[in-house]
């Protein structure tokens, strides 16, 4: 039976209980409305531990001004009921005040320079520290030997990375693959927000990345690889905020040179934004 704390004092001594036996804690940090992908992630961290941890708290310090923080979708006993079929020990539900104990103002910030700035860091400024600010929290206050997060947020995934190798946490990252619905469409809690109009457009993302990984393989310059990305998501009714073929540092690759390639896309549909990945290789 899946235990909820809301207690950090019952959190430290659950887990604290669990390390004196000499087990592993895994840890999935989450911000609720939870769909397969989260389980998936619940499992992967089962992989590698022998309890798992999973927070909910949807996180202020990193939604933009005019960003969906209200209207985030919040349905914590359906997240609890999942965790538990998933497999999870543990939801740790937080409120503001265990989080931001001096308010979200006033709270002691982590900035990672550069990978932090660019993509998703350009079009949501501040965003990634407060996805550091709150990860660095849930990682003093879960204290997991083991981490899991998605492919999904791509970038997310590299700038947690570089967080936990400076800060020297002691935590092993695992990075689960990205969960899609039958026609492609990533999964994601903001899929609810897509009209029927928009949910029957917004699999064409995933088509876009496809194609951009083709047009790569075939020998397109990254420039043009881009451009008709723009191109066909503005026609299919899209905003792109980017569509850029990238070095899994998120670097610009030299066109034709071998190695590995992450094709990146973040786009508004209506009121919907969304992003989506493509990793791939280019070979000799
Ligand atoms: O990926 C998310 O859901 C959030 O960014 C995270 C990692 C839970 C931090 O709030």
């Amino acid at each position: 039976m899946i235990e909820t704390i809301t207690q950090l004092a019952r959190l430290r001594a659950a887990v604290a209980a669990w390390k004196r036996e000499g087990l592993r804690v895994g840890f999935v940090p989450t911000m609720g409305n939870l769909h397969a992908g989260h389980h998936s992630l619940i499992a992967l961290a089962r992989s590698r531990a022998d309890r798992v941890v999973a927070s909910v708290f949807v996180n202020p310090t990193q939604f933009g001004p005019g960003e969906d923080y209200s209207r985030y979708p919040r349905t914590p006993e359906a997240d609890a009921a999942g965790l538990q079929a998933a497999g999870c020990d543990v939801l740790w539900l937080p409120d503001l005040t265990t989080m931001y104990p001096f308010g979200p103002a006033a709270a002691a910030r982590i900035h990672v320079p550069g990978l932090s700035q660019v993509l998703e860091g350009a079009h949501r400024p501040g965003h990634f520290d407060g996805v550091c600010t709150v990860v660095a929290r849930l990682f003093q206050q879960v204290q997991p030997d083991v981490a899991a997060f998605g492919r999904k947020d791509y970038q997310q995934l590299l700038v947690v990375r570089r967080l936990v190798a400076d800060l020297a946490f002691p935590i092993e990252l695992l990075a689960g693959e990205i969960l899609r619905e039958d026609d492609g469409l990533a999964m994601s809690s903001r899929n609810q927000y897509l009209s029927p109009d928009e949910r029957a457009t917004a699999p064409e993302l995933h088509r876009v990345l496809l194609r951009m990984r083709t047009m790569t393989l075939e020998g397109a310059p990254r420039a043009q690889v881009e451009a008709e990305a723009q191109a066909t998501l503005h026609a299919a009714g899209f905003v792109p905020d980017y569509a850029v073929l990238r070095t899994p540092e998120l670097q610009e690759p030299a066109d034709g040179q071998p190695g590995p390639r992450v094709a990146l896309i973040a786009a508004r549909l209506g009121k919907t934004r969304l992003i989506d990945n493509l990793e791939f290789a280019l070979a000799d």
